[in-house]
C-alpha cells in the first residue's frame, strides 16, 4: 500500500523525505515522488519506478535551501504506473499533495471542475482532489481542506502543501492511517511509524475528519466546526534497530526468527499463570454465535480459530472473507460477536466489516498488531499481538501470533466444556511454546534442502485435514506470494475431487499431519498422490511412520496436539523463503504486493 511522509524543520527536506519513503517501501508501491517549497513556489520531482531512482532525479534538481515538503509511494488504483500519474499532484496554483486512498465520486467531481476550467493532466482520483481544494481555497486553508472533504466520497490520508504557506504542511484522514511525528524543532506526518523512528518516537493519532497544522515548531488539530483539539502525544513501542535486518539477508528471515521471543511477549501479554486475558476488557460471555472477518493471512489464521474455537468451546463460528462480509448482508443476531483480525488494523475490507458489525449493534472484537491502528481505535475491544513491526510484506510471525491468540482464546471459552485439568494442562503447556519453536527453527537447513530440490517446480499442493488443512492454506499463501510458484492448498480428502488430475510425475505435495485422529486418513490421501507420480514432504510428529511412501519427512515436535499447528508453521515459513530467496526473488517486497491493503 501507498505510503506518506511529510517534514518541516530546519534540515534538507529531500533527504528526509527520501529516507523516509524508503522505510515505507515494505508497504509496496510502484510509484514515488516528493515536493518541496522553494522561493515561493513548490517543486515537484516524481517517477515510475522505485526510491532510488527518485533519488537519482531529486539529486539531479536544485532542491538547496527545501526545509519543507511531503512526499509519496503510489500503489495505483487510478491510472496506471507512470511518472504522470506519481504524487505530488497540483490543483491549480494554490494546492499540491499527496494521498493515499480511493476517491470514490471523482468522476462527478472531475466534471464539475473542468466546468469551473480545471484541466486535470493525469487519470488519478487524486489530481481531482488537488483542484478540489484549490477550487475552495480563498485564503483559507483549513476551510478550504474542510469544505473539500465534506464532498469527498471514500477514502483518504492527504498531506497537503499551500503556496501562501510555505512551511506549512496540512493533513487530514478518513480511513487511510496518518501520523504526526514530533520532533525538535521539526514535525513530521507519515503513513507509518517506521518512517519517522530515526527522527522521533513521539507522535499524534490524526483522527477522522480533523485537520492537522505542521509547522517546524508547532501541530494544532481543528474540527470542521473551527475548534482547535487537544490530542494526547504517543510514544512508539518500538525502536528504529527493532525496524532494521539486523544482520538477516531479508526482512523475513528475521522476523520467522522473531517468533520465539515475539509468541512468548503475545503469551505473556495475557496469560498470568492459569487465567488468560484478565486485563482485556472484552466480555468473554459469548451467548450467540462468533463471526471473525479477516483477509489473507489473517483469515487463515481464522480458519484455525474456528476450528479450535468449535472443538473446544463448541461455539458455532463463522470465518468471513472480509471483502465478501461487507457486502452480504451477514446474518448477524444481536447476541452474536463480530472478531476482526488485523496485522495492520488498517485493511480497508476488514474495517468495513467492524463499521458493518458496529452499525447493527453487534459486540466488535479487534485481533491487531499495531497501535492506534484504525482498528485499535474503532473496535469495542482489543487484544494486541505482540509481533513487533512487521516489515516484510509476506507476514509471518504476526499470523502466528494471531494463531496463538486464537488457541488462548479456544481455551478461555472453551474452560468449562474441556474441564479443569485438560484446561490447566493446556494453558501451563502454552509457556512452553517459545522453545518448541526455537527448535523448529533448526530444521532450516532441511527446508533449505528440500526448497532447494523444489526449486525449479512451478506447481505445488499442500494437503491437510482439520487443523492441519488451516495450516495447508497459510503455507501454500506464503509460498506463492513470495516465490510466485503456483500453490494450491487442499483438505487432503478433497483432492480426489477433481485436482488430483494436476499432479503428475514430481509434482511436489506438501502434506501436513498435526491432528492424530486424522493422520491414518491423510496417510491414505498421500498414498493416492504418490502413486500418481507426486514428490511427497511429510510434516508430522517422529512417532509417524511415512518411510514406505515418503522419503522427505520433516520431524517436528510439539507441546501438544493443540498447539502442533503452530509448530508446523515454522518449516513451511522457511521452505517458503528458500524458495523465493533461490529463485532470486525480491522476497521482503513481493512484486504486485503491499503489506496493508487499505483500499478495496
Ligand atoms: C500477508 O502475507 C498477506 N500478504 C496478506 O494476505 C495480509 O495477510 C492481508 O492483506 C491482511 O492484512 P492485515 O492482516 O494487515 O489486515
Ligand atoms: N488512488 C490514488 C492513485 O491511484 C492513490 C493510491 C494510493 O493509495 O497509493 O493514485
Amino acid at each position: 500500500m501507498c505510503g506518506i511522509i511529510g517534514y518541516t524543520g530546519e534540515k534538507y527536506a529531500p533527504e528526509i523525505l527520501i529516507q523516509g519513503l524508503k522505510k515505507l517501501e515494505y508497504r509496496g508501491y510502484d510509484s514515488a515522488g516528493i515536493a518541496v517549497s522553494k522561493n515561493g513556489k513548490t517543486l515537484i520531482c516524481k517517477n515510475r519506478g522505485k526510491v532510488s531512482a527518485l533519488e537519482q532525479k531529486s539529486a539531479d534538481t536544485d532542491l538547496s535551501g527545501t526545509v519543507c515538503g511531503i512526499g509519496h509511494t503510489r500503489w495505483a488504483t487510478h491510472g496506471e504506473p507512470s511518472d504522470i500519474n506519481s504524487h505530488p499532484h497540483r490543483g491549480g496554483e494554490n494546492v499540491t499533495l499527496v494521498h493515499n486512498g480511493i476517491i470514490e465520486n471523482y468522476l462527478e467531481l472531475k466534471k464539475e471542475l473542468k466546468a469551473k476550467g480545471y484541466n486535470p493532466i493525469s487519470q488519478t482520483d487524486t489530481e481531482i482532489a488537488a483542484m478540489l481544494i484549490d477550487s475552495m481555497y480563498n485564503g483559507d486553508p483549513i476551510k478550504a481542506i474542510f469544505d473539500s472533504i465534506s464532498k469527498i466520497h471514500g477514502s483518504f490520508a492527504l498531506g497537503i502543501m499551500f503556496r501562501d504557506y510555505p512551511n506549512t504542511i496540512y493533513a487530514v484522514r478518513r480511513d487511510s492511517p496518518l501520523i504526526i511525528g514530533v520532533g525538535e524543532n521539526e514535525n513530521f506526518i507519515a503513513s507509518d511509524i517506521p518512517a519517522i523512528l530515526p527522527y522521533t518516537k513521539k507522535y499524534y493519532l490524526s483522527d477522522e475528519n480533523e485537520v492537522a497544522v505542521v509547522t517546524k515548531s508547532d501541530i494544532r488539530f481543528f474540527t470542521n466546526d473551527g475548534k482547535e483539539i487537544h490530542k494526547d502525544l504517543m510514544t512508539a513501542a518500538w525502536d528504529e534497530q527493532s525496524a532494521q535486518k539486523s544482520g538477516y539477508k531479508h526482512f523475513m528471515l528475521k522476523e520467522i526468527y522473531e517468533q520465539p521471543k515475539v509468541i512468548g511477549d503475545t503469551i505473556n501479554a495475557y496469560k498470568n499463570k492459569a487465567e488468560l486475558f484478565e486485563n482485556c476488557s472484552f466480555d468473554f460471555n459469548i451467548k450467540g454465535k462468533i463471526h471473525i472477518a479477516a483477509c489473507g493471512s489473517a483469515m487463515h489464521a481464522a480458519l484455525l480459530g474456528k476450528h479450535v474455537i468449535e472443538k473446544l468451546a463448541r461455539i458455532p463460528v463463522s470465518v468471513e472473507i472480509a471483502s465478501e462480509f461487507r457486502y452480504n448482508d451477514p446474518i448477524l443476531d444481536k447476541d452474536d460477536i463480530v472478531i476482526a483480525i488485523s496485522q495492520s488494523g488498517e485493511t480497508a475490507d476488514t474495517l468495513a466489516a467492524v463499521r458493518l458489525a458496529k452499525s447493527k449493534g453487534i459486540r466488535t472484537l479487534g485481533i491487531v498488531n499495531v497501535w492506534g491502528s484504525t482498528l485499535s481505535r474503532e473496535a469495542d475491544d482489543i487484544i494486541y499481538t505482540y509481533a513487533g513491526p512487521e516489515i516484510c510484506v509476506a507476514t509471518t510471525k504476526a499470523y502466528l501470533c494471531q494463531t496463538v491468540i486464537l488457541d488462548m482464546l479456544a481455551l478461555k471459552l472453551g474452560r468449562a466444556v474441556m474441564g479443569e485439568d485438560e484446561y490447566l494442562k493446556q494453558v501451563n503447556l502454552l509457556s512452553s511454546l517459545p522453545e518448541y519453536i526455537s527448535n523448529a527453527l533448526k530444521l532450516d537447513s532441511t527446508c533449505k534442502r528440500l526448497a532447494e530440490k523444489n526449486i525449479a517446480a512451478e506447481h505445488q499442493f499442500y494437503i491437510g485435514r482439520g487443523q492441519d488443512f488451516c495450516v495447508c492454506t497459510e503455507a501454500s499463501l506464503k509460498l506463492k506470494e513470495v516465490s510466485y510458484v503456483h500453490s494450491e492448498s487442499y483438505a487432503a480428502g478433497e483432492l480426489k475431487h477433481g485436482t488430483i488430475s494436476l499432479i503428475v510425475d514430481g509434482t511436489p505435495v506438501i502434506a501436513v499431519m498435526t491432528e492424530r485422529s486424522r493422520i491414518a486418513k491423510t496417510i491414505s490421501n498421500i498414498k493416492e498422490v504418490v502413486s500418481r507420480g507426486a514428490s511427497v514432504i511429510c510434516v508430522t510428529y517422529d512417532d509417524v511412520d511415512v518411510s514406505d511412501f515418503c522419503k522427505n519427512k520433516i520431524t517436528i515436535d510439539a507441546p501438544s496436539e493443540f498447539l502442533a499447528p503452530v509448530i508446523a508453521n515454522i518449516p513451511l515459513q522457511l521452505y517458503a523463503y528458500h524458495i523465493a530467496d533461490g529463485r532470486g526473488n525480491d522476497v521482503d517486497k513481493p512484486r504486485n504486493l503491499a503489506k496493508s491493503v487499505t483500499v478495496e
